[in-house]
């Protein structure tokens, strides 16, 4: 039988520190929705150990959701909400926006998206995320960041160049610059913590 799950090797490596972060800044209950889930690995991995949470899977490339399909039942958790959405940011409406849901969305996450799409996708998922979120909701963030223009380790500039030459639009992105478009859409910065491999959680709060 055909296995369609995809494996993304940094997964195994970062999902536990990203686990133990969301463990610390989620809310106690309701939905998450996940913006570019990828190959599915994550959500499959968080679902069942934040159980009291509803995981929603969204992915804009149609062979990775089969592999969030594929992952979900090759570990089946009754918390998470599939199959995965067909969104890309730049949608509008964001399908959740009209699709019913069980519980509603008071957190997004968003894991190693926003330095490989072009800077205004990131413009795209602060809106999305003030029109979902409520007050107290949660948007995370996980990637590689620079800090005031400056990259905080030189393997983080090699994979910015390395970035820009696969995709001029590409590029680890200013976290000064990213607050300020979150600020715009009602998004505070509220933590940004260290994170190994020289990424980083960035955690904003919609006021
Ligand atoms: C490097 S992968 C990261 C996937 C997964 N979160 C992970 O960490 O393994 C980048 C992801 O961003 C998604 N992506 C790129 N541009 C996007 C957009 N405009 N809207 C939504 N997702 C986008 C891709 O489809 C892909 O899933």
């Amino acid at each position: 039988m055909a296995d369609f799950r995809q494996y993304a090797p940094a997964t195994e490596r970062n999902r536990q520190p990203i686990l133990e972060v969301l463990q610390q800044v989620l809310p106690p209950s309701s939905t998450v929705l996940e913006i570019a889930s990828g190959t599915g690995e994550h959500i499959t991995f968080f679902a069942p150990r934040l159980g009291h949470l509803q995981w929603l899977p969204t992915e804009r490339q149609a062979l990775l959701r089969e592999s969030i399909q594929a992952w979900g039942e090759a570990l089946p958790a009754a918390n998470l909400l599939l199959p995965a959405l067909d969104l890309d940011v730049s949608d509008r409406p964001w399908p959740v926006e009209t699709d019913a849901l069980p519980e509603p969305i008071t957190a997004i996450i968003n894991i190693n998206m926003i330095h490989i799409s072009a800077w205004e996708m990131c413009g795209h998922l602060m809106a999305g995320a003030e029109r979902i979120l409520p007050a107290g909701g949660v948007l995370y963030l996980y990637g590689p960041f620079k800090r005031e223009g400056q990259h905080t380790a030189p393997s983080n500039e090699t994979f910015d160049q390395m970035l820009r030459d696969q995709n001029p639009d590409w590029g680890v992105r200013d976290l000064e610059e990213v607050e300020a478009i979150a600020q715009t859409h009602g998004l505070q910065l509220e933590k940004m913590l260290p994170m190994p491999a020289n990424n980083f959680s960035v955690v904003f709060r919609r006021g």
